[in-house]
C-alpha cells in the first residue's frame, strides 16, 4: 500500500534568476552547469523514517566534517529528464523505472529505500516551482537529479542512522559537445569499472569516481567516452551509457550482466526494436565478437544510450595497438528519432511511458 503523501514545507527563493536571467541561460544550456531556482530536500533518520519534506531555495548543502558520505561514499542518485511538449504541459519517461531502480541502489549501498510515490511526489513538487526551467527549444530538456546521501556524522563503518534525499534540476542541451555525430570510444585495458559482486548495478558515485582516470585516459587518446570490459573480456558499459550492437540481420545485441547499470533507455529501445518486429539479445558480448563482426560486415551499427546522451552512435573503437572505424547506419538514429518523438509528445505514447508533472 502507498504511503501516504509527504507534506512539503515550501520556501520560495527570493533571489530566484529573473524571466530575463532565465531565458538567457535556456539560449545555450550546455549539460549540468547551470542549476533551478529550488531544491527538494527530505531527512530519513532510522528512528523517525521519511520527515521533514521541504522544497527550498537552491543553495550550498551544510554537511558535519565526519559526514558518513564524505569518507565512505555511501550516496545513490538516479538521472531523468522532464519535456516540454507542444500544449504546454511538463512531462517525465518511466520515472516508475526510476524509483525502482534508486530502491535497488539504496539496497545495495544500505540506504534507506524511498518509497516510489515519494519518488514521484518529489519530482513534482520541483516541477510545481521550477517549471519555468523546463526548456521548449527541440532536443532540450530539464535534467532532474534525485540523489540520497549519508549524513550521519560518525566514524565507524557501517550503514548511517541518518540519511538525506534531495533533487536538483539543471536545464539540459546534448550531452555531447557535438550533438549526435559519432562519438570516438577509448577501450579502457588497464581499468575496470566494476566486479561480480561489487557495486556496478548500484548508481552509487563510487562506480562513477573510479571511472574518472580512464575517462582522461580516453581523452588523452583523443576519444569521447571509455568502454569498460568485465574479467572475462566481455562487454559491459561506457562509462556513463550502455552499449548496443546491431547485427546485419537487423538483430539488436546488447551485453547482459550483473555488473552493468539497468538502462531505462536501453530497456525502452529494446521495446521499441521488438514491436518493430526485431529480434533482441541480451547476452554476453565478447569484445572479439565486436571487431570480428564489424570487420566482417557481420555487426552493421554500435550506439549508445543513455538518459543524459539519449541515442549516440559510436564512431571509432581505439584500443592499445588498434583503431577499428566503426560503421553507421539508419537504425540507431530512427530508434533515437522514435524514441525522443514519445519523450516530447510528437507521437502517440501507446505504452504508458509519460508522466505529467
Ligand atoms: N550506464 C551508466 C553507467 C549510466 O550512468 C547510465 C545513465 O544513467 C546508463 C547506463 C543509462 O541508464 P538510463 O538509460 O537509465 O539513463
Ligand atoms: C544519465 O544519463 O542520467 C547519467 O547519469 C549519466 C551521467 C554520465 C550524466
Amino acid at each position: 500500500t502507498a504511503p501516504a503523501p509527504l507534506q512539503f514545507a515550501v520556501t520560495k527563493n527570493l533571489a530566484a534568476k529573473t524571466t530575463a536571467q532565465r531565458e538567457q541561460i535556456l539560449q545555450d544550456p550546455g549539460f549540468g552547469t547551470h542549476f533551478t531556482d529550488h531544491m527538494v530536500d527530505v531527512c530519513w533518520s532510522e528512528r523517525g523514517g521519511w520527515h521533514r519534506p521541504r522544497v527550498q531555495p537552491y543553495g550550498p548543502i551544510s554537511l558535519d566534517p565526519a559526514a558518513a558520505v564524505l569518507h565512505y561514499a555511501q550516496e545513490i542518485f538516479e538521472g531523468i529528464k522532464a519535456y516540454r511538449h507542444a500544449d504546454g504541459g511538463v512531462y517525465t519517461f518511466r520515472p516508475q523505472e526510476n524509483a525502482r531502480r534508486l530502491q535497488r541502489s539504496a539496497r545495495r549501498m544500505a540506504l534507506p529505500e524511498l518509497p516510489e510515490e515519494y519518488f514521484l511526489q518529489s519530482l513534482r513538487e520541483l516541477i510545481a516551482v521550477d517549471g519555468a526551467w523546463v526548456p521548449s527549444a527541440p532536443d532540450q530538456s530539464l535534467y532532474l537529479r534525485p540523489f540520497m546521501f549519508a549524513k550521519e556524522a560518525f566514524l565507524g563503518v557501517r550503514p548511517a542512522k541518518k540519511v538525506a534525499y534531495y533533487v536538483i534540476a539543471s536545464p539540459a542541451a546534448s550531452y555531447f559537445a557535438g550533438g549526435v555525430k559519432p562519438v570516438k570510444i577509448w577501450l579502457s585495458q588497464d581499468y575496470q569499472r566494476a566486479a561480480k559482486g561489487g557495486t556496478g548495478a548500484a548508481k552509487t558515485g563510487g562506480n562513477y569516481a573510479a571511472s574518472l582516470l580512464p575517462q582522461s585516459e580516453a581523452y588523452a587518446q583523443g576519444c569521447d567516452q571509455v568502454v569498460f570490459l568485465d574479467s572475462d573480456g566481455n562487454i559491459e558499459e561506457l562509462g556513463g551509457m550502455n552499449i548496443l550492437f546491431v547485427k546485419k540481420d537487423g538483430t539488436l545485441v546488447t551485453p547482459s550482466s550483473d555488473s552493468i547499470l539497468d538502462g531505462i533507455t536501453r530497456n525502452s529501445i529494446l521495446d521499441l526494436a521488438r514491436d518493430r518486429g526485431l529480434t533482441v539479445e541480451t547476452r554476453a558480448v565478447s569484445l572479439a565478437e565486436w571487431r570480428d563482426g564489424v570487420a566482417s560486415g557481420d555487426i552493421t551499427e554500435v550506439f549508445a544510450c543513455g538518459t543524459a546522451a539519449v541515442v549516440t552512435p559510436i564512431g571509432a573503437l581505439k584500443g592499445a595497438g588498434f583503431e577499428d572505424e566503426q560503421p553507421t547506419g539508419e537504425l540507431a538514429l530512427s530508434l533515437r528519432e522514435e524514441l525522443t518523438d514519445i519523450q516530447y509528445g510528437r507521437r502517440e505514447d501507446t505504452r504508458g511511458w509519460l508522466y505529467r508533472l
